[in-house]
Parts: structure tokens; C-alpha cells; sequence
């Protein structure tokens, strides 16, 4: 079973209840979901690794520390794209690889349709971006491809998940960790989660 993280942050929960709102407007989603992501980047962050270097301040020399791991954040098109400038808010020198999945809304399958990764792996640590982890599908099949590339160490970091989803990553890849807002109630017969946010590409991109 993957370590489930669910923010406690107050600010979280406060933005969060704001992105589910259905009267909240296009822009102020896309805002909403850029601070969400820096917030849950800091948390899912904690346990990055550091190499000591000293720093010279205007009084002398101090003891510091650089972080050592090289990361690729992985957006799920469409939707994970709105959470890569808050995250790239805290961590500015990553590498951003872009996974184009559709979800086929007869078998909820994911199709995948945008994958540009060079042979060989230019990261040791990936963060899977998407908002939503519903069937957890899209979400699998992405850390297939990112395992097959040859990246062993990969997070994924989305707003809010459904039981479903959570079990279905946890069970297909139990060593990465998942960050979210929050875990909903259930997914409908239509695979939206419920109460959830309704589409979150369509309330970022206005379709
Ligand atoms: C949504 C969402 C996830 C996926 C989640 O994308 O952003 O990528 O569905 O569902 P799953 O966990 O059941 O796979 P969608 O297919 O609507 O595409 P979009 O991001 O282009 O809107």
C-alpha cells in the first residue's frame, strides 16, 4: 500500500473548499489550483535530499545545504498543467516532461496520445502531476511509463483522489507516495468523483 498523504494545512482546506465551489469562476480557479500546488509541493517535498556547502554571507562563512536530486514534474495534459507553476513557484530549475492521456468516457480508459520522453532518463525523482485521481488509471498507466524510462522514484501529487483511485495506484505501484487535498466519498456511474470539483481540465480552460 503507498503512503497516502492528505493535507491538514489549513490553507489547503480553505482553498480547496473555494475550487469546489461551483460559482467560482475560471480565473480564479486556475489561481486556486496554482497556490493548491505550491502548498502540496512544499508538503510533498519534505523528504528531499541535501548536500551540505558552505555560503558566504556579508559576516563571514556560513554552513548550508543544496538539495542533490535532479526532478522531473510530469503534468498529465490537460489538467495537470495547472498545477506546474505553482510547483515550479518553489522548485524553479526542474524539468518539465509533458504525458498527453485522454480518459475514454465509454470504458474510462486511459488513451495515451503525447509522450515525448527522450531514451534514456534525464531525472532521478518524478512528480506526477493531475488534479484528479478518479479510477487512479491515468495515474497508473503514467508511472508505467515513467518506470519503463527508467525513473524508480516518483510522487504523485493531485488535489483530490477517490477511494477507487487510491486503491487502484496503491495496489499497481505501492512505492509511490500520493499527495492530495483531499479523498472524496466515491466516483459515480460515470467515473466523476463525488463530491469532487466536477472536470477540472473544463473549469481551468473554460470548455
Ligand atoms: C481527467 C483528469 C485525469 C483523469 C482522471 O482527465 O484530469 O487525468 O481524468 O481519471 P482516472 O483517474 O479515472 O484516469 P480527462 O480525461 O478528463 O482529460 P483532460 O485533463 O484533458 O480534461
Amino acid at each position: 500500500m503507498s503512503q497516502v498523504h492528505v493535507s491538514t494545512h489549513p490553507l489547503v482546506k480553505h482553498k480547496l473548499t473555494l475550487l469546489r465551489d461551483v460559482s467560482t469562476d475560471h480565473r480564479s480557479f486556475r489561481e486556486l489550483v496554482r497556490e493548491l500546488a505550491l502548498l502540496l509541493c512544499y508538503e510533498a517535498t519534505m523528504d528531499l535530499k541535501l548536500v551540505s556547502k558552505s555560503v558566504t554571507t556579508p559576516m563571514g562563512e556560513a554552513h548550508g545545504y543544496r538539495t542533490e536530486d535532479t526532478i522531473g514534474l510530469v503534468p498529465i495534459l490537460r489538467a495537470g498543467l495547472g498545477l506546474v507553476d505553482g510547483v515550479m513557484e518553489l522548485l524553479p530549475s526542474v524539468q518539465v516532461w509533458h504525458i498527453g492521456l485522454y480518459r475514454d468516457e465509454r470504458t474510462l480508459r486511459p488513451v495515451e496520445y503525447y509522450n515525448k520522453l527522450p531514451t534514456a532518463p534525464t531525472v532521478q525523482i518524478c512528480l506526477v502531476l493531475d488534479p484528479m485521481l478518479a479510477t487512479g488509471g491515468s495515474a497508473v498507466a503514467t508511472v508505467d511509463i515513467l518506470k519503463r524510462w527508467g525513473v524508480e522514484r516518483i510522487k504523485f501529487l493531485g488535489l483530490i483522489a477517490a477511494p477507487e483511485g487510491i486503491e487502484r495506484l496503491s495496489k499497481a505501484h505501492p512505492n509511490v507516495p500520493i499527495h492530495v487535498a483531499a479523498v472524496d466519498d466515491h466516483l459515480n456511474d460515470i467515473g466523476f468523483i463525488v463530491p469532487g470539483l466536477g472536470d477540472a481540465g473544463d473549469r481551468q480552460f473554460g470548455t
